[in-house]
């Protein structure tokens, strides 16, 4: 199965984003998801080949419905933005809610009436505002229903945000070729870019110099 895992991992993500191609002089989205807990550190995050950086993950508090995030990564979160804006000032910012190991029936829940998800929506704009984030990606993956799928949906509309079509991929075996290959199945089909999972994944930033430079710069 190694082949399976370098293949593209389309993950349902809707993302949320504010003022995004409008704003931004560059019109391809580069991007990279981090985590705190992933062996690289916030510091050591080479900015410079994103265009948009990605903070892994705020949680909901099922009995609130509000957006939290956990303590240990209170600090890494609230100097996301300045950290990696000091080599790269341009590059926006994104505090991501959810992932993989998310609870999707708390999350199911949340999306079924309007005042839970009202809670949710005004929280994490709050959230992400007070920790200095330019903007929301709700990475919700593999709602678990229909209705899951629409209230998603509800929730994007009503906070909203630009919904915008990208691949996400993961960097898996180091492979080169591979990754090269992604970004131009994405380019050619006109999508607005790429994130990819996760940039500790990558050894000596050359994935991510692969990714960026197969893209080039267009303006
Ligand atoms: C997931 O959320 C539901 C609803 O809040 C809860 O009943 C359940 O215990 C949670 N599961 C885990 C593993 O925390």
């Amino acid at each position: 199965m190694a082949n399976s895992v370098t293949l593209f991992s389309i993950i349902f993500s809707c993302f949320l984003l504010r003022q995004l191609v409008c704003t931004n002089s560059q019109n391809v989205i580069k991007g990279g998801y981090w985590f705190k807990n992933s062996g690289l550190a916030l510091n050591n995050i080479d900015s410079t080949l994103f265009t948009h950086l990605f903070c892994a993950f705020a949680d909901l508090n099922p009995q609130s419905n509000q957006l939290i995030i956990s303590p240990e990564n209170q600090d890494s979160f609230s100097q996301f933005t300045s950290t990696v804006q000091r080599k790269n000032p341009p590059v926006k910012t994104f505090l991501s809610i959810a992932g993989g190991s998310a609870n999707k029936t708390a999350y199911g829940i949340m999306a079924r009436q309007p005042n839970s998800r009202k809670s949710f929506i005004d929280s994490s704009i709050r959230l992400a505002r007070q920790l200095g984030f330019h903007g929301l990606d709700l990475d919700w993956e593999s709602p678990l229903s229909a209705t899951d799928m629409t209230n998603i949906g509800t929730i994007d509309k009503h906070i909203f945000f630009k919904r915008i079509i990208c691949i996400s991929f993961i960097y898996i075996h180091h492979e080169i070729q591979s990754v090269r290959n992604k970004v131009n199945y994405v380019k050619d089909r006109g999508l607005l870019g790429y994130f990819a999972w996760h940039v500790a994944g990558d050894q000596n930033w050359v994935l991510s110099r692969t990714a960026s430079q197969t893209w080039g710069v267009s303006f």
